[in-house]
């Protein structure tokens, strides 16, 4: 099995090229960067309201953390209803459910609209117990959900081969392929004076009238208006300090029959599951097994055991990939201006429902920059502060960072020598005074970069199970090569020359290795 090999991928129909950026001063009303579900649904909605965009994306669409989602369109988010009504009231709580409801009703018309081919279909949540503790809180969140206005039809009996002490069913959710769907998103944006761009890493974004968002040597882009959306957030500090990054795990795996409805279940942390249509049959999706990112000493048990818990289903999984989820402190997204900025936005923090929360931000911020109302902005205001709401796990969050620097540096070599690093292993080694992450690889070359996190200098951690470099403090991925996957880091691992072992033990000399300049993920600089 490849290491990471999202379902989405299977369908070669779905993809599709756009060219690189290559003018200086493109201007266009609004630039966007990223794209995912975010920009690429902005886009959309603003192209629709007149406004002409320009989508600048590092990669390829769908190359970060959209493409490896399962695509849950659900009211049922991760912070509980009872819970939002402890911390935003029973009208916040409403408010939730009211925006997450209209964010899966404009995918429905869309799909419509477009006549799109990409599997979306109504069908029911369950949110089920299996213990009598999980069974009590759901008692709970059946009234709370109620309240909210969710589509609650009593305790239903979930389509599942095993026995639940009780299930919360909620009516009206939706399932759907995402690049399908966002692949002929993205065809549509392009033309008439707007533009999707790939393989234009942004490299900065000043604020201005107009603001000029940079892409270095392919050009650069002015525009009214900016939208970070890049599922990291670009402001170093303080949006951080308000949100904390987790690891989540998929396998999938062919089966007979379909399950009628999207599932989760109450464990910490909890699995999420349903089952998706595809040339090959059936497939069934099955996620969970979250971590702090960078922070699990052994990232391949999280497939192990979700492949133990796959047997439920008598499923054998056939394919497998992770992805970050982004939890913001307070338990809501932060959706909006960028802190300090008036022309750049930004939306992040969906934890684990980001074509819903993703669809949304689309929603809010577009009516920001044509001047609409929108009821659910000020809940979801990027610069809001709730105190009460939020202090308790904010400073349990916050202590990742404190606590991980220090013990980077305090923290000796993995191993003593390079030789003790084996195939496809990745080990921090000591060499010339330098802590450096050292990968070698399946045949037998070694990658060495320094391990030393580009954001606020963490020591990074190696993921066997992607093959990347972790940081345990905000959650920036790496490359092997030292590449930025994912921010809030913005430059790459610095890069050292290739060892080679006959060279460090006769006379330590480092062999140069040939650079090849790769282009990164966006997460530009932000500059006023
Ligand atoms: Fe912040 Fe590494 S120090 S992500």
């Amino acid at each position: 099995m490849k290491a990471t090999d999202p379902l989405w991928n299977s369908d070669a129909k779905q993809t599709h090229t756009f060219l690189p950026l290559s003018a200086e001063n493109l201007s266009v009303d609004v630039a966007i960067v990223g794209g995912g579900i975010t920009g690429l649904m902005s886009a959309l909605l603003l192209k629709r309201a007149g406004r002409t965009v320009a989508v600048l994306e590092a990669r390829h669409l769908l190359d970060g953390v959209t493409g490896l989602t399962t695509a849950h369109l659900t009211q049922v988010i991760d912070t509980r209803y009872h819970v939002l009504e402890r911390k935003f009231g029973r009208e916040g709580a409403r408010l939730v459910g009211e925006s997450t409801e209209a964010a899966i009703d404009l995918i429905e018309r869309i799909v419509e609209e477009l006549k799109i081919d990409c599997g979306f279909e109504r069908l029911p949540g369950f949110l089920f117990a299996e213990t009598a503790a999980q069974r009590d809180e759901l008692e709970l969140e059946i009234h709370a959900a109620s309240r909210a206005g969710l589509r609650v039809s009593g305790r239903g009996i979930p389509p599942l081969p095993f026995p639940v002490a009780l299930a919360m069913q909620i009516d009206q959710q939706a399932q759907l392929n995402p690049r399908a769907l966002l692949m002929q998103i993205a065809r549509e944006i392009h033309g008439n004076g707007s533009y999707v761009f790939e393989n234009t890493p942004v490299t900065a974004i000043r604020e201005g009238r107009p603001c000029e968002v940079l892409a270095a040597r392919h050009g650069s882009v002015l525009a009214s208006e900016v939208i970070v959306a890049t599922h990291s957030p670009l402001n170093r500090v303080l949006l951080q300090t308000k949100l904390a990054h987790y690891q989540s795990y998929v396998v999938s795996g062919p089966v007979t029959e379909r399950l009628g409805g999207l599932f989760w279940d109450m464990s910490d942390p909890y699995h999420y599951l349903r089952t998706q249509q595809t040339a090959e049959g059936y497939q069934l999706l099955i996620g969970g097994e979250d971590h702090k990112t960078g922070q699990a000493p052994d990232t391949q048990a999280a497939f192990d055991r979700l492949t133990l818990y796959a047997r439920r289903f008598h499923m054998e999984p056939t394919r497998r990939w992770s992805g970050q989820v982004i939890e913001p402190v307070d338990g809501l997204p932060f959706i909006g201006r960028n802190a300090g900025a008036i022309h750049v936005l930004t939306a992040t923090g969906y934890a684990g429902t980001g074509i819903t929360f993703g669809t949304l931000a689309a929603m809010i911020l577009t009516d920001r920059i044509v001047g609409r109302p929108n009821p659910w902005a000020d809940l979801y205001e990027a610069t809001r502060i709730k105190p009460l709401a939020s202090l308790k796990s904010y400073l349990a969050e916050n202590v990742d960072f404190p606590l991980y620097l220090v013990a980077g540096a305090l923290k000796g070599p993995d191993v003593s020598s390079l030789r003790e690093v084996k195939r496809n292993e990745g080990k921090l080694v000591n060499h010339d005074g330098k802590s450096l992450a050292v990968f070698r690889d399946s045949k037998d070359a070694l990658h060495v970069v320094s391990s030393t996190c580009t954001h606020l200098g963490c020591k990074v951690a190696f993921n066997s199970a992607e093959q990347t470099w972790d940081c345990p403090c905000h959650g920036s991925r790496f490359s092997v090569d030292g590449e930025v996957l994912e921010g809030p880091a913005i430059k790459a691992l610095e890069n050292h020359v290739m060892f080679d072992e006959t060279a460090e033990e006769a006379a330590h000399v480092p062999v140069p290795r040939p650079s090849t300049p790769r282009p990164r993920r966006s997460s530009p600089d932000v500059r006023r």
